[in-house]
């Protein structure tokens, strides 16, 4: 939530340019340049938020809702967007309930020229300034196993979706000289999983159209990010888990099981499984203003999972 002014105060610098020749425990006046350096450097890490509207595809459940909720906290309007009108309009109620501003927008992406349909409606009511392309099912096939159909649904709703969504959304955001693109990836883009071929390379190709994009952006003062999921665990995901344990004959309670599917599932530098606030907090600052100076880069959210160092 926005607790703090968007610009420091006049006296700002100088407090922070003390704090830090205080904290060097010099007084050679480094300090005092760097806080003349900044002059858009808040006192706390405030989002900057408010008055922006953003739209959340598949934020009415799973890491989406979660995104949703953060990105409302911190000031901004938030469009839920989902296949089902229900659970959209639950969780644009919840923010609402929480002291949020929320509309609500309801699409299949999976069809085509569902996206194109999606901004068109929510730019109806006002602009986009931040576009979250979160919205990817993924079905479970090994390379021989998966049908030109499976192939094809998945660069539908992985790929297309983003990619008519940010068609739409980008020329008003150009318009402006401001705005956010960020695409959800997967930690399968780095680690192609087998048993998610055409899922892994969906996302693959979201990924790397999201860096050209962030070139094509070049100057505009939009910038494109990737932010690149663990296994996060969401309902959908502890209802899977649970259900397999049940089909074993394993009843335990979620707290003893959790630690096992960690190691076994997505064994992970941090030893557990991701939250969809961990994912959330990643998203929302790649959409505000303190990250002016970040595009073209992939967010690796996934506990360390990922084994390299590298993007
Ligand atoms: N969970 C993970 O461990 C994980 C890991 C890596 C990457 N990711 C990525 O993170 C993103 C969010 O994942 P999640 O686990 O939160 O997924 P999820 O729980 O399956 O997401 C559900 C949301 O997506 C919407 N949705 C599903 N299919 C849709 C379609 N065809 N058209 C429009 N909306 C659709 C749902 O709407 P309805 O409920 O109305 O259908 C709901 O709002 C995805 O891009 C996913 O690939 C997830």
């Amino acid at each position: 939530m926005q607790t703090w002014p968007d610009s420091p105060r006049p006296d700002d610098h100088e407090r922070l340019g003390r704090r830090f020749s205080d904290a060097v425990g010099c007084d050679d006046g480094v300090g005092d340049e760097l806080a003349q350096h900044d002059d858009r450097m808040p006192e706390v890490m405030d989002l900057q938020l408010n008055g922006k509207r953003a739209l959340v595809t598949g934020s009415s459940g799973g890491i989406g809702a979660a995104i949703a909720h953060r990105l409302a906290q911190e000031g901004a309007t938030v469009v839920v967007h989902g296949r089902r009108s229900g659970p959209a309009h639950e969780v644009a109620a919840e923010i609402r309930r929480r002291g949020g501003q929320s509309e609500t927008a309801i699409a299949d992406l999976s069809e085509p020229g569902a996206a194109e349909r999606l901004v068109t409606e929510v730019l109806a009511g006002g602009p986009i300034d931040i576009l979250i392309a979160n919205a990817g099912p993924f079905s479970e096939h090994r390379f021989f196993e998966a049908t030109d159909e499976d192939w094809t649904s998945s660069f539908a709703a992985n790929v297309l979706s983003a990619v008519g969504c940010i068609r739409l959304a980008v020329p008003g955001m150009r318009e402006r000289g401001w705005g956010r693109v960020v695409t959800v990836g997967t930690r399968a883009v780095p680690t192609p999983l087998p048993n998610m071929v055409e899922y892994s390379a969906a996302k693959a190709a979201l990924t790397n159209a999201t860096g050209a994009l962030a070139q094509e952006l070049s100057g505009t003062g939009i910038t494109a990010n990737v932010v690149s999921p663990g296994v996060i665990l969401t309902e959908g995901l502890r209802t899977m888990f649970t259900d397999r344990a049940a089909a074993a004959g394993d009843d335990r309670e979620w707290s003893d099981l959790e630690p096992e599917i960690t190691t076994s599932y997505a064994p992970n530098l941090v030893g557990r499984l991701g939250r969809p606030d961990d994912i959330a907090a990643a998203v929302a600052f790649l959409a505000s203003p303190l990250a002016d100076y970040i595009t073209g880069s992939v967010l690796r959210v996934d506990g360390g999972i990922t084994k390299t160092i590298n993007p």
